[in-house]
């Protein structure tokens, strides 16, 4: 480690991947080569990489043509957090957490690291902000398709999900339409419903149930009904895996106990499904769009942002301005302390402006 000029760099995507991660890495790689002379290294899979010293020289060749394609050409993970690692189970089968930064650090020194650049969501940048005590010096990229981290209107990947979720929901817009059902469509987003508002509105579903508004199943029932027995015999429903009823629980698919973030939501469509068709007689199907929504090419939008993210991270760098996450505020890139946005998650406001449009084209938020 050196208060000197930045030389060699790593970088590592955690948590779960998204479209636009490999243009980051693209634009972080070829503006710290062409413009600062710097060497690059790609961490493997995330924090987990640094743990256990998997780290690799990435040259011009290995970010080239990679732009357009989904995923990490670096790999990830959502259970490598170096302040809480798992490192067995006890008798009981649960899981034995150890502080292992002292070896990550080793990692970072033996490699003559002078700054990474960490790609990720909420829970990486909470990995990262343990770290920096120890005086790596790190960068942050806001990346996730729930676009809930805290300071910045947008993360890269989100756009690219509400399109995978648009097209989705358009294309049952038209089996529901000839068949006079009820889709019940569960969207991803973990506690927040950006993702749900942004799709449910673009597809012009008839109600968007998030997780910042409670919903009443009887004004759902009450609407498919009314529905029923006019012109528009059908129902579309986008659904956040994280929406719950009011006075109720969200419903949990599973719990990585290893895992910084151990819930994983899910199952509400099937739920509400069920619920529907037994008070209602209407016949309905559940879909679940799943992990769909993030694979794959990301959108030009997506690909735009995350070249001025990778951009700004490495200018942030230039200026060794460290332990600051790259964000866009008012349509500009800016930053904020990584520490800020640690463990915190942007939600859906009840003023938020697009509820409130929603509303006034008449969708049902089920409340
Ligand atoms: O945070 C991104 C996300 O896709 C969430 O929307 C979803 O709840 C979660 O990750 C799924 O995680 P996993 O990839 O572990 O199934």
């Amino acid at each position: 480690m050196s208060d000197e000029k930045i030389q060699r760099i790593g970088i590592l995507t955690g948590g779960g991947d998204c479209p636009g991660i490999n243009a980051v890495i693209r634009a972080v790689t070829k503006t710290a080569m062409f413009d600062h002379g710097w060497e690059c290294f790609g961490i493997e899979d995330g924090f987990l990489g640094l743990i256990e010293d998997r780290i690799r020289p990435l040259s011009r060749e290995d970010v080239s043509n990679i732009l357009t394609r989904g995923g990490t050409i670096l790999g990830t993970s959502n259970k490598a957090n170096p302040a809480k690692y798992a490192v067995g189970e006890d008798a009981d089968g649960d899981p034995i957490f150890r502080d292992v930064r002292d070896k990550a650090v080793m990692h970072y020194e033996r490699h003559k690291l002078d700054a990474l650049v960490v790609i990720g969501g909420d829970g990486t940048m909470s990995c990262a902000a343990s770290m920096i005590p120890l005086g790596v010096r790190c960068v942050g990229v806001p990346k996730t398709i729930d676009n809930d981290l805290m300071h910045t209107h947008v993360t890269f990947g989100f756009q690219t999900a509400v399109e995978i979720a648009t097209e989705a929901l358009d294309r049952l817009h038209t089996t529901a339409a000839s068949h006079h059902r009820i889709m019940v469509v569960e969207l991803m987003g973990r506690n927040a419903g950006w993702l749900t508002l942004h799709a449910g509105l673009a597809s012009g579903s008839d109600v968007i149930l998030i997780p910042e508004i409670p919903y009443r199943i009887g004004k759902i029932v009450e609407l498919c009904r009314e529905r029923m027995q006019h012109k528009k015999a059908f129902t579309i429903m986008a659904v956040s895996e994280g929406a719950r009823p009011a006075g109720g629980e969200q419903f949990v698919q599973r719990t990585i106990a290893e895992s910084h973030d151990p819930i994983r939501l899910g199952g509400i469509a099937h739920h509400l499904q069920e619920q529907i068709e037994a008070s209602s007689d209407i016949e309905s199907r559940a879909v679940v769009l799943g992990h769909v929504q993030r694979g794959g090419r990301p959108c030009a939008a997506d690909r735009v942002l995350a070249t001025r993210f990778g951009h700004a991270a490495t200018e942030l760098l230039c200026r060794q301005a460290f332990n600051r996450l790259v964000v866009v505020q008012d349509g500009c890139i800016t930053s904020v302390p990584i520490s800020e946005v640690a463990d915190q998650q942007r939600l859906v406001g009840r003023d938020e402006e697009l509820i409130a449009i929603a509303r006034s084209v008449g969708t049902c938020f089920g409340d």
